[in-house]
């Protein structure tokens, strides 16, 4: 009778205690609120953030120091007021425990107040205005800044036969740090800026300040236009005959995108551009990275929005598990900042002080590889501090 007791007791503990665990699972669910732009101009920013994302979760499992990792997808069509809505509803109604994503600069900024409001990280995987990360000292950031890549380019044309420059950027964040931080370093390095051109960020018509870069003749024309925007300038630039009237096209690696450069055609061969991520980086590392992406996303190639989407992840699942699962936004920051691990890009770390992302800038030109157009690096900077901070 007392052994038959025993085992009662012991399997009615069993259940209470299984049944208790089901429901602190379900308490302890660790969500992650990822605001992106899943239509609109932007919406291959999206697609490649949350596809990288999801690769993540699936290599690296759904359960991280006993928690059950949520991801709410939410589409903010690159709008600010969007923004601010959705990072509102996701902190205070689903109460997230890290909002992530922020496909452009506007986004991410009008998020910040509310990150800092709440003490919620805010984890910021493309937008990449070098002043971003001061907004709130609750942002962290696994992109890039414009200053970080532009310098770069701005130390190499010169030395390569390019003394004369007419710039050609989209006109908000990103591309005024872009014009300046580019412009500065190869004046520095002798070369002459002939003109500074912007042009809108929505729906833009290339033609009218192509034609005046045509007229002004430089040896090169210096574009950064935001991911999706390339192929469109790329065209436009080609169809005047920009490259046969003698004026080389140098850009940051936005413009020449992986997630549109094989369509590009061979016109884009031979364009020089800086940048962090390159999906042909020849690190195992990579290459493990691109097979499995493209493996769950058959016709896609990754960019360096999924990369930043990917490495955020890895910040985010790496700072839960050194709170042992406890989370907790002060905690869960101050985990993030002094990361350092190796990405697809190459390796990198999170600035403790700025919470920027430090890493290597790539010199790539874009080159065929087995009937498909990839950027080939040929040089690299090592570990790139954002030029941007003071
Ligand atoms: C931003 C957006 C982009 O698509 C990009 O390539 C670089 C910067 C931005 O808005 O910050």
């Amino acid at each position: 009778m007392q052994r038959r007791h025993l085992i009662q007791t012991a399997g009615l503990t069993a259940l209470a205690l299984s049944m208790s665990l089901a429901g602190a699972q379900d308490n302890s669910k660790f969500k992650i609120g990822l605001i992106l732009p899943m239509t609109g101009q932007q919406a291959s920013t999206g697609r490649q953030i949350e596809a990288a994302a999801r690769l993540y979760m699936a290599q690296n499992g759904d359960t991280v120091a006993g928690r059950k990792i949520e991801l709410i997808v939410k589409d903010d069509v690159a709008t600010p007021d969007v923004t601010k809505r959705l990072a509102q509803e996701l902190i205070v109604n689903d109460k997230v425990n890290v909002i992530a994503g922020f496909g452009v600069t506007p986004a991410a900024l009008a998020a910040a107040p509310l990150a800092t409001q709440s003490k919620t990280p805010q984890v910021v995987m493309a937008a990449a205005t070098s002043s971003i990360t001061e907004a709130s000292p609750y942002i962290v950031r696994s992109s890039f800044t414009l200053p970080q890549v532009s310098v770069a380019m701005g130390d190499w044309a010169p030395k390569n036969g390019v003394k004369t420059v007419v710039t050609l950027v989209a006109d908000y964040g990103p591309g005024n740090d872009a014009e300046k931080f580019f412009s500065e370093r190869f004046q520095l390095n002798g070369g002459k800026v002939i003109e500074k051109l912007r042009v809108p960020l929505r729906n833009p018509d290339f033609a009218p300040f192509l034609q005046k870069v045509r007229d002004a003749k430089p040896d090169a024309l210096f574009v950064f236009v935001p991911s999706g925007a390339g192929a469109a300038v790329m065209k436009q630039f080609l169809e005047r005959g920009m490259d046969k009237a003698g004026i080389k096209m140098i850009a940051t690696g936005d413009v020449t995108d992986d997630d549109q450069l094989n369509d590009m055609g061979d016109g884009a061969l031979g364009v020089v551009t800086s940048h962090h991520y390159s999906a042909a980086h020849p690190s195992p590392a990579n290459k493990k990275f691109v097979e499995a992406f493209q493996k769950a996303n058959p016709k896609m190639r990754p960019n360096f929005m999924a990369v930043g989407g990917y490495d955020g992840m890895r910040v985010i699942y790496e700072a839960l598990k050194a709170t042992k699962g406890q989370g907790g936004g002060d905690a869960l920051l101050a985990a993030m900042k002094g990361q350092i691990f190796e990405s697809p890009r190459g390796p990198v770390y999170i600035d403790a002080q700025t919470r920027d992302i430090v890493q290597d800038v790539y010199l790539r030109k874009v080159e065929k590889k087995d009937g498909q157009l990839y950027n080939v690096e040929f040089d690299v900077i090592k570990g790139v501090k954002d030029p941007g901070k003071k």
